[in-house]
């Protein structure tokens, strides 16, 4: 939700932590702020402004921007509201009524009421709405009790909060002393070469510019930054912990939006390199020209795997359609069980789960608060727990029996594109594989299955050559009050994820059905205002499909179709048609999909929207 940033260091805090907040300005947008503790200063310098991190570069005096050579230590946030509304009183770093603690915190401080009105009677008092300052004052308390020991107060405040969070605290009397937590919501340090410059960071693109030495925090863990000295961490008890330093590897190009206009543009045309590294090294060509799929995770747990009589796939947003295809294509391949559930719900409701069942957990960040609680729950009833994710050393991968990384990349856009099409395509790796083992698919079919799945990043440029026929044709939907997504079979995941597409960034209401759902509700909602998105590609339910489309004509409904490559039949219906290359029906999301992501790009684009960070929302959702 919240972006944290950190340095510690002798270089210009000032600017790191702003080009740190940007970096991480998807996860929450709606104010930011920085605080500094420099040798020259008397008391913390703290700059908040409320809207996006430009609106706080543009006041922070040059001359703080330019001070360099002196050890300074500085932390910063991007705000993503829970408590009070946004605006700069309730922006992060929050200031303890002594002056002497600053804080930052992504989560939630779930007895944060209880907790204030313990220290209001002690004369504490507030300035903001927030469970954050309650936070704070509550470290200042501890701190002025034990003699000023920061360390020893974070401990004893965090044992008496309950919820979730990730912190960075300052003390004013050290300024080159920081220190850090975490439960629930992700935190990494990051370690200089030389060891004399730490980073902090939500995740770890912050910080990859400056050095690929990390550490990643684990729950109910405090550590101890201090220039000069090695890093330590203790738990809550405060028993030392110990850790391990691990290299990341980021590519920052990915972090740049490449001469596109916005990130999700970008991500949207990576998507045929990003699924050939998805599949690099997995669907492997052989010297005699037959393919094999290579996982490490399956062979590694092929036996559990095989045993399973049934798939409970966990997961929110796009991910979870993402999951209503991983069905679709276990049942056919696999001929195993399988319910999707949104992760949120299933955590709560005491599911069945069988020692013998696979939970797979499907996430693009690795740290949405719901889906690792629904793996908890998993792994308290013995299921095994199988992870798909993109964030590499995210809570969920770490917190997963085993799982496949989706590699594709940083994904910076809100709204999830390639991050979709790399978790289709290692479902689909998936159940190829797990049926070719099961012996439940022909020879045949699964060579057949692994050739058409080389050949989808070359088909789905001739889908992107298409964008600027999208843009134009785009244009008289911008008017649009709602829209309708229809499709059948694996074609209605893909009208789900396109009306959320829709929905995330244009704020167009939009909503995807089954098509031949139509004609029980949502037929009544169609007149000549309405465009209705159907997906006709071509399979057994191609007839079906055009049926539907006369339905929707005979009521003057606006038509835009994506159909098959050389369909002659629906451009008669439809006002405008989308071609897709062919292929087999079991791969047609992967392509499908592509429309439906530069649709909702152009009208929100045309309507003036934000499309990178849209309002309201978060890209990594650490609160329940
Ligand atoms: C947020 C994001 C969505 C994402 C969902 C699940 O709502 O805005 O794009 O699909 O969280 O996130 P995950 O990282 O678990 O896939």
């Amino acid at each position: 939700m919240c972006g944290i940033v950190g340095y510690l260091g002798s270089q210009s805090a000032a600017p790191i932590l702003i080009k740190g907040l940007h970096q991480l300005e998807y996860r929450g947008y709606d104010s930011a702020g920085i605080a500094l503790n420099c040798e020259s200063e008397s008391s913390f310098q703290l700059f908040k402004a409320k809207g996006k991190v430009s609106n706080l570069e543009s006041i922070i005096p040059d001359e703080v921007k330019m001070r360099d050579n002196m050890p300074v230590a500085g932390i910063g946030h991007t705000r993503w509201a829970t408590h009070g509304e946004p605006s700069t009183a309730n922006a992060h770093p929050h200031l303890s009524m002594s002056g002497e603690v600053v804080l930052v915190h992504n989560g939630i401080i779930e007895n944060y009421k209880e907790l204030k009105d313990q220290l209001i009677d002690r004369g504490y008092t507030f300035q903001s709405q927030t469970d954050t300052e309650v936070l704070c004052n509550l470290v200042d308390l501890y701190y002025q009790q034990n003699g000023k020991n920061l360390r020893l107060a974070v401990v004893q405040a965090l044992n008496k909060a309950i919820g979730a969070y990730a912190i960075a605290v300052m003390e004013q009397k050290d300024n080159q002393h920081i220190v850090c937590a975490r439960k629930a919501s992700p935190l990494v340090i990051g370690i200089s070469e030389g060891n004399d410059e730490f980073f902090i960071g939500s995740d770890a693109t912050p910080m990859v510019e400056y050095t690929h030495k990390v550490i990643y925090l684990d729950d109910e863990q405090v550590a101890d930054v201090r220039l000069g000295h090695e890093v330590e961490i203790v738990n809550l008890d405060q028993s030392l912990a110990e850790f391990d330093v691990k290299e990341v590897d980021l590519d920052i190009t990915a972090l740049t939006k490449g001469g596109f206009p916005h990130f999700m543009i970008k991500e949207i045309f990576d998507q045929p390199h990003c699924l050939e590294n998805c599949m690099r090294g997995r669907v492997v060509r052989l010297d005699d020209g037959t393919y094999d799929i290579k996982l490490s995770a399956l062979h590694n747990f092929k036996a559990k795997l095989i045993r399973a009589r049934h798939v409970i796939i966990v997961a929110c947003g796009t991910s979870w359609h993402a999951g209503l295809i991983g069905k679709q294509l276990i049942e056919e391949m696999c001929r195993i069980r399988v319910e999707v559930e949104y992760a949120s719900e299933f955590r709560y409701r005491n599911p069945v789960i069988e020692k013998d069942d696979v939970v797979i957990a499907i996430s693009q960040s690795g740290e949405t608060a719901d889906t690792l609680a629904a793996i908890q729950l998993a792994k308290e009833k013995g299921a095994l727990v199988f992870g798909i994710v993109n964030g590499v050393g995210s809570s969920i991968a770490r917190a997963a029996d085993t799982g496949i990384y989706i590699h594709v990349g940083p994904e910076i856009g809100v709204a999830s594109t390639k991050a979709f099409t790399g978790q289709v395509t290692v479902l689909t790796m998936l159940a190829l594989a797990l049926g070719h083992a099961l012996g439940t698919i022909s020879e045949e079919y699964f060579q057949q299955t692994c050739h058409e799945l080389t050949q989808i990043p070359l088909k789905m440029e001739k889908v992107l050559q298409q964008n600027d026929a999208i843009c134009l044709l785009s244009t008289p939907f911008t008017f649009a009050r709602n829209f309708l997504y229809l499709g059948r079979g694996y074609n209605y995941p893909v009208a789900l994820e396109g009306a959320l597409k829709l929905k995330e960034i244009s704020y167009i209401h939009a909503e995807g059905y089954p098509a031949a759902e139509m004609k029980h509700g949502p037929i009544a909602l169609v007149d000549a205002e309405m465009p209705i998105v159907f997906l006709a590609t071509h399979h057994e339910l191609y007839q079906k499909i055009i049926s539907n489309m006369q339905e929707v004509q005979s009521r003057k409904g606006r038509i835009i179709a994506v159909v098959t490559e050389g369909d002659q039949e629906i451009s008669k219906i439809a006002q405008a048609t989308i071609e897709i290359p062919a292929t087999l029906n079991a791969l047609v999301p992967l392509l499908s999909v592509l429309p439906m992501q530069m649709l909702a790009y152009h009208v929100a684009v045309k309507k003036g929207l934000n499309v990178d960070m849209p309002r309201n929302l978060a890209k990594s959702v650490t609160v329940e």
